[in-house]
């Protein structure tokens, strides 16, 4: 039965959005697997340019941010997926991304229209493939507007932080739940807020709010998704 599942699946562009720890990354990378997708973090890459941002000082400490020389400076920046993760140039970066200091930086980072048109290049690049499953905030709304299959993910908060601060002590990262907390509720309402590309549910977007399921119930869900939606 998920042979054919794997074999009949067409060639489209999943779109998963959603607020902050909702888990899409897991649930895009398990759909991924699932499906032989090509899977791309889009918060990967705003969170690789707050670090890019914060070593060579175009965020101060209360997030001034200087955008005209941010802006230039990423026309020279090599922020790719690679073997290890999310890298800069030969540089593996993909545990300092997932740090506190980088979240509590992005969001600010992520309302800069430069910063954005950057990362929309890069993902629609990417998303020429096809076969490709991409989560972030937007990804429904403005990267792809046409992806045939979007998810909006949502659960409760503070199963939220807790599955967050479990995944950051798991990995030997300071993790305190009140601060994880606060950072994914500051962070759900600036990307709520701010003027480009808010955070909101595409029109044509299913629901899945995952509170109280596991991962394998994620997955029988959109199977059920794509068998209803492509008729398979
Ligand atoms: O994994 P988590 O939900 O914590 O966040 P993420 O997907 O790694 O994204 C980090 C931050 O990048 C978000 O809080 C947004 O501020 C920004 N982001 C965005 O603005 N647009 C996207 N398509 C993806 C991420």
């Amino acid at each position: 039965m998920i042979i054919r599942v794997l074999m009949l699946i067409p060639d489209i562009i999943i779109a998963i959005d959603g607020y902050s720890s909702t888990g899409k990354s897991s649930f895009a990378k398990m759909i991924a697997k699932e499906f032989s997708f090509l899977y791309l973090d889009s918060g990967a890459l705003y969170r690789g340019v707050t670090l890019f941002a914060i070593e060579n000082g175009y965020i101060s400490d209360d997030n001034t941010i200087n955008v005209p020389e941010l802006a230039a400076a990423l026309e020279y920046v090599d922020l790719k997926f690679g073997e290890g993760g999310t890298c800069i140039g030969d540089r593996c970066i993909e545990q300092e991304i997932r740090s506190m200091a980088v979240a509590g930086k992005v969001s600010p980072i992520a309302t800069v229209a430069e910063v954005r048109a950057f990362v929309d290049r890069k993902l629609r690049e990417f998303g020429k493939a096809k076969r490709v499953v991409m989560d972030g905030r937007d990804i429904g709304t403005t990267v792809f507007p046409h992806a045939e299959l979007k998810i909006f993910m949502t659960a409760d908060p503070l199963i939220r932080a807790r599955r967050r601060a479990d995944e950051m002590a798991a990995k030997g990262m300071e993790a305190n739940i009140e601060d994880v907390l606060k950072n994914l509720q500051e962070r759900d309402y600036i990307d709520s807020h701010r003027e480009v590309s808010p955070l909101t549910q595409a029109e044509d977007a299913i629901v899945l709010d995952n509170s109280h399921m596991t991962m394998d119930e994620q997955i029988v869900w959109v199977k059920e998704v794509i068998k209803e939606r492509f008729g398979l």
